[in-house]
């Protein structure tokens, strides 16, 4: 069940509440406005401070017991000495949502005094990030075990339009984020192809968004062979899901969003080693970014055009499947020798970019787990940004410092593209280990045809092994926060 936010405008002293969180600084005095609930635990928290038995470090929480009725308990958040920033306050409150969850409360309501708009946008992604969870495969503990999970979240802020606006937004973010994070939990034999079409066909219903969904006929039709080698070893119905949201001017050129969608990914015939192949599940984060982002844009209404474009299947090998030396076909009409079968989501990204050109874009960008490599050049804490536009990959770069989802640009040098030719075929589907990241972005390159295109490599940060702090370990979220921040840029604009 998704949780329900609220935004309140009461004085934090009189919210009845199970639990008033307060987010304070390093080395905090107590807000004034606080002042009666100090009073409700005899002074004890100003004790506290003074005694400097809590001091506001980055995630350093305790918990006072309150009253019987109205603020029942208050918990004390650092945020640390760091800037209040979105992040900062999204960290803050995920501490917050993870603490209230390990207590079994249903609710909670978020106070911090110096909050401005954008910080209550990031108090809601928080709450939403560390109340996350993905429980529907394991067995709930006994009743008597079992602690309530966290389903009400209050923000208190004052009342201004601008306030109510950061709140929604942060809301349609959060909601966005849970679906990218839901599908990159969900298992290879849960989440499908036919998953995807599932989603999307909800996202568009609820936002009027147009839905088109192709399978493996359609795109036989279409000429993707590029696409359709990497679903030759699958029964299962691999399939491009498109939602277009017409939030702008009819005809202007919309905001093209585009996601690998592996739901597996074993490397195909180049099989991969069977250690820590079962974190392939998450190979599909890129498509499970661009629905999170659909939604979020749609329920935020923005007068803008977009369209998502997601290619969905499951890389496998069968006797059947694609083999190392074969020549395909892509829908542009250009040839690819297959070096590697494992090098699949640029096979299906270069039919999804030449499908990208109908809707005319102004800007395309795709998301994509496509290469080890950028895990090494890059580790967990960037995303890979690759664009031969300066001014696009600068805008897109933008877009991931604010929504705490940072970038880093690659290059993308011509003296690169030697790596993928081919002697048989227009061009290779893999360069060889130098530069790995580098060349799957310029194979990309070569199925742009008059747009500008940003490629951003989320294999390092779309799924953390290690608890982020504002996200427990696992799915993040990314690229969610980089889509709608951009977006949301471009319709200011
Ligand atoms: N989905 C993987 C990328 C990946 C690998 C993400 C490891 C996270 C961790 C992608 O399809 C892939 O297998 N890429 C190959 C490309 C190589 C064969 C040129 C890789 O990175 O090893
Ligand atoms: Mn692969
Ligand atoms: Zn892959």
């Amino acid at each position: 069940m998704p949780i329900s936010f609220s935004l309140v405008h009461a004085a934090p002293d009189a919210v009845d509440t199970p639990l008033l969180v307060v987010i304070l600084p390093a080395d905090p005095a107590w807000p004034a406005v606080l002042g009666g609930i100090d009073q409700q635990v005899n002074g004890a928290i100003t004790r506290t401070l003074a005694r400097r038995d809590f001091r506001g470090g980055r995630d350093e929480t305790m918990l006072f017991v309150g009253a019987e009725q109205g603020v029942q308990r208050i918990l004390l958040v650092g945020r640390g000495a760091a800037p209040l920033t979105r992040t900062t306050a999204r960290r803050a409150a995920s501490v917050a949502a993870r603490q209230a969850s390990k207590l079994g409360l249903t609710e909670m309501h978020l106070f911090l005094a110096e909050a401005g708009a954008a910080h209550v946008e990031g108090l809601v992604i928080g709450a939403g990030a560390g109340s996350w969870s993905y429980p529907d495969l394991q067995t709930p503990p006994a009743a008597k075990d079992r602690r309530a999970r966290l389903e009400r979240v209050g923000v208190i802020a004052s009342d201004q339009d601008e306030t109510r606006a950061a709140f929604a937004a942060g809301v349609a973010i959060a909601e966005g984020q849970a679906i990218a994070r839901r599908l990159g939990q969900m298992p290879g034999n849960y989440c499908t192809p036919d998953t995807f079409v599932e989603v999307g066909r909800e996202i568009a219903a609820r936002h009027s968004m147009g839905l088109t969904v192709l399978g493996r006929s359609d795109m036989a039709e279409l000429g993707m062979g590029s696409f359709l080698c990497v679903a030759q070893g699958t029964t299962q119905e691999p399939r491009l899901v498109a939602l277009e949201y017409n939030g702008g001017p009819a005809g202007q050129q919309p905001v093209v969003l585009i996601g690998k969608g592996l739901c597996f990914d074993t490397g195909g015939i180049s099989i991969k080693p069977a250690p820590e192949m079962e974190w392939m599940k998450f190979d599909m984060s890129g498509a499970g970014g661009v629905m999170g982002a659909m939604e979020a844009i749609g329920q935020l209404k923005l007068p803008i055009n977009v369209v998502g474009i997601i290619g969905s299947t499951t890389n496998m090998p069968s006797g059947e499947a694609v083999k190392p030396g074969d020549v395909v076909r892509a829908s542009n009409g250009k040839t690819i020798e297959i070096i590697n079968t494992d090098a699949e989501g640029r096979l299906v990204l270069a039919d999804l970019l030449v499908f990208a050109k109908r809707y005319n874009p102004a800007i395309a960008i795709d998301a994509a787990t496509l290469t080890g490599a950028i895990v090494i050049g890059l580790g967990h804490n960037a995303v890979g940004v690759f664009s031969t536009d300066k001014q696009a990959a600068d805008e897109v770069l933008a877009a991931g410092e604010l929504a705490g989802e940072p970038g880093w640009a690659m290059p993308m040098w011509d003296d690169y593209r030697e790596q993928i030719k081919s002697d048989v075929a227009d061009m290779k589907n893999t360069g060889g280990r130098a530069g790995g990241s580098i060349t799957a972005a310029l194979f990309l390159q070569e199925f742009v045809d008059g747009f500008p295109f940003v490629h951003l490599d989320v294999a390092g940060t779309a799924y953390s092994q290690a608890d982020l702090g504002w996200i427990p370990k696992g799915p993040t979220g990314t690229p969610v926060g980089t889509f709608v921040e951009f977006v949301r840029a471009r319709a200011r604009a």
